[in-house]
């Protein structure tokens, strides 16, 4: 279990009682039952939704999220459509990176680029600390417009070490991540020493974003799955486990989420977090085993059969429910991010069906959407 106590996860930074303590998502959080399955989508907002398309505006997507009014706006936007249980901040991972003048971009249809990737100690320099006051003012500004406005928890992110340290060594999306583990395994140092900023840099935006009224965060380590076990605990573990810690120490819960996992379970589960995000491989009663039913799970719904048929995406939907067999600690989500592609009225029916069921089952919902 987590260092955080019962009593200090449902307080918030100033030590006042979560206006959400008793929301869906933190009760499923702290793995409580009778209030349903709580519903969202990792990357709710974005791509998939046509009034995204029409407020996103020209520039890149760093222009957008530098803009609170227009951040908040597409933050709130799959709320209203789908009617989900949680909101996700408009970000990206790479936005604290950005912040401290790395140098980094995101390019459209590409990912996250950077001209001079991270190669030597020398770099090091180039991911200062952050200063919030003067580097993450938009991002303060939003979460403050959003927590005025919004009727469920807003979730908090940022990127994991591997994945974050992926894109900085590579310079861009990688499929292999060959130059990453290579820099790893021949100078574990500078390793350790890059892994030791960006938590740091997790760190500041997940304080920032708790003390402007953020109820939960998610890091993000989506590409963690491509090392072995070993590897995974020797140069990324202690690392997750101080940005975690550290956002137990603010008594915020926290869901720890990657792709291509499954034999990665325990060791994701030992950083520390509430809850463990698991991707569609692996069935929910076998992830339960492998994390000892220590924490709660967040999934595991195929992202690419919400492009299936209803009749089949339907039955999906139950698969994954029975998956989870009753457990009070289920978030239900995707195993990854929406496509862009995606009909939002699958995720609309998506969200309609899980508050169904969950309601049907006797864990009475007080409201379904
Ligand atoms: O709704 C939400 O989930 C909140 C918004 C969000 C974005 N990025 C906005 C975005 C979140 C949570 C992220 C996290 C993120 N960014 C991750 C972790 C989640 C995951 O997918 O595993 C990663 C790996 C990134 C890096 C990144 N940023 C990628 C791979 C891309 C896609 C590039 C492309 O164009 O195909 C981005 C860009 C990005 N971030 C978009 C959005 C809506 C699309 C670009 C745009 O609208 O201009």
């Amino acid at each position: 279990m987590s260092k955080a106590s019962a009593s200090n996860r449902s307080a918030n930074v100033s030590g006042v009682t979560d206006r959400f303590a008793n929301s869906a998502l933190l009760r499923a959080l702290r793995q409580e039952p009778g209030d349903g399955v709580p519903v969202w989508f990792m990357r709710q907002a974005g791509r998939s939704l046509p009034e995204y398309k029409t407020v996103r505006g020209q520039g890149t997507i760093l222009n957008a999220i530098q803009d609170p009014e227009r951040a908040a706006e597409i933050t709130m936007q799959p709320i209203r459509r789908y009617g989900v249980d949680a909101a996700i901040l408009f970000s990206d991972i790479v936005t604290p990176v950005f912040a401290v003048g790395f140098g980094i971009d995101i390019t459209p249809g590409v990912g996250p680029t950077c001209e001079r990737p991270f190669a030597s100690a020398s770099d090091l320099d180039r991911l200062r600390p952050l200063d919030p006051d003067s580097d993450l003012g938009f991002q303060t500004e939003t979460v403050e417009l959003l927590v005025h406005e919004l009727e469920v928890p807003l979730i908090g992110f940022a990127g994991g070490p591997f994945t974050l340290a992926s894109y900085l060594i590579e310079g861009k999306p990688s499929r292999d991540y060959a130059k990453v583990k290579a820099l790893m395994m021949s100078d574990p140092r500078l390793w350790h020493q890059l892994c030791d900023r960006i938590a740091d840099l997790a760190i500041g935006t997940l304080t920032n974003q708790v003390r402007a009224g953020a109820s939960v965060v998610q890091l993000f380590d989506s590409w963690a799955g491509a090392l072995r076990p070993e590897h995974y605990r020797e140069y990324v573990l202690t690392h997750s486990t101080k940005i975690l810690s550290a956002m137990a120490d603010l008594g915020v819960p926290r869901i720890h989420f990657g792709i291509n996992t499954g034999e990665l379970l325990p060791q994701i589960a030992a950083a520390g977090a509430e809850a463990i995000g698991v991707d569609w491989r692996t069935p929910l009663g076998d992830a339960r085993q492998r994390t000892g039913g220590r924490v709660a799970l967040q999934g595991n719904l195929d992202p690419a059969l919400v492009l299936a048929p209803w009749s089949v995406l339907e039955q999906e939907v139950h698969r994954v429910l029975a998956d989870n067999a009753g457990h009070p600690g289920h978030i239900f989500n995707l195993g990854h991010g929406v496509l862009p592609q995606t009909n939002p009225d699958q995720l609309k029916r998506i969200v309609d069906l899980v508050h169904a069921v969950g309601s049907a089952d006797g864990q009475t919902k007080g409201t379904s959407s």
